[in-house]
């Protein structure tokens, strides 16, 4: 029974778990987990946390979250490797040795840190790297080392992290040429869905827009959020496009087909925003209800879900340290006698 592909993926714990992250990744990630050719890698982005957030608190209880959301959606550790990325110290040791062999001119390049000079120079401000730190530049190496201490065939993510699997590919290729071939290209897996999914405030839904819809809130607080969805001014009975709609985008991440072409036609015969929301709020709370049932029960064993990571953190590190040994064999790092 080969398992020829490796699928790998992860979330950077910065925050409540999202449904942004439900549609973009853990869904996704879950589902290829049940093809069984395939081997599914996912973790806890806990050392990406700390390039946003220098709240302990909040790295600490968001992984804990984060780790409790895959297990509340579906995910089976039996079935899949599922692990805490500072479990596996594989991965830091490569993302050095990868940052030596990554040119400088490549990261200039990356999103984040060009978004971040280009809002200094907005400003006014000449020194265009101010506020930028080494973990914020580096951040595409780490995320490099992430994928290729495993070797992974296939990376599923956003639309927003397509440029990273790009540089991983660059900066595998690179390594390869001048240490002999030691790492797989990875591919990028863009779901169409994971690049669109708005937020409240109709940008895509990211903990970094404050604009997000955890996965876990209470039903009170649901309906709350979803009432604040930011709809145009359309009044009841007026006949309204769904294409734009943020609400339906949102509807459409979690309904079946034909629950959507009704909700489409609802539109178009004039639904109001009250009716839309509350059509929104029922087929979420659906779904939602089961899992905050799962969630709860898990959060209340924390050893439980410590010891499923510490297992996970195992069975990764079998395939991430055979990987480093060939690594630290073709840079020249080995004993003296090998
Ligand atoms: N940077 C990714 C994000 O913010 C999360 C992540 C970290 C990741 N390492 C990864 C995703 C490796 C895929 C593969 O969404």
């Amino acid at each position: 029974m080969g398992k020829d592909k490796r699928v790998l993926t992860g979330i950077t714990t910065s925050g409540a778990p999202h449904l942004g992250n439900l549609v973009g990744a853990i869904r996704p990630a879950i589902n290829s987990s049940k093809v069984n050719s395939t081997s599914s890698f996912l973790f806890l982005a806990d050392y990406h946390s700390l390039i946003k957030s220098q709240d302990p608190n909040l790295t600490h209880d968001s992984s804990f979250e984060i780790a409790a959301a895959w297990l509340a959606c579906g995910l089976k550790p039996e079935v899949v490797t599922f692990y805490r990325q500072s479990d596996i110290p594989e991965i830091m040791e490569l993302a050095w040795i990868l940052s030596c062999v990554t040119a400088k001119g490549l990261m200039n390049r990356a999103h984040a840190y060009k978004a971040a000079t280009a809002q200094n120079s907005e400003q006014g401000i000449s020194e265009l790297d101010k506020g930028v730190f080494m973990g914020l530049f580096n951040y595409p190496v780490l995320m490099a080392a992430d994928i290729l201490a495993f070797n992974a065939d296939i990376v599923p993510v956003g639309n927003d992290q397509k440029q990273h699997i790009e540089m991983t590919r660059d900066i595998a290729a690179r390594f390869n040429h001048l240490y002999g071939k030691v790492f797989k290209l990875p591919e990028a897996l863009i779901s169409e869905s994971t690049g669109v999914l708005p937020g409240v405030d109709g940008q895509k839904m990211s903990k970094s827009y404050n604009n997000t819809i955890p996965i876990f809130l209470e039903e009170k607080a649901l309906l709350k959020t979803v009432r604040k969805i930011k709809t145009n001014s359309l009044e009841p009975g007026v006949p309204k496009d769904p294409t734009n709609c943020n609400v339906f985008k949102l509807f459409k991440a979690f309904a079946s087909e034909a629950e959507s072409n009704d909700f489409e036609s609802r539109y178009h015969e004039g639904i109001s925003w009250g009716e839309a929301k509350n059509a929104l709020f029922e087929l979420l709370n659906a779904e939602l209800s089961n899992l905050r049932e799962n969630y709860s029960e898990i959060i209340s064993d924390r050893e439980k879900l410590e010891e499923t990571l510490v297992l996970g953190a195992g069975k990764a590190r079998e395939t991430a340290s055979v990987i480093l040994q060939d690594v630290r064999h073709a840079v020249g790092i080995k004993s003296f006698t090998s």
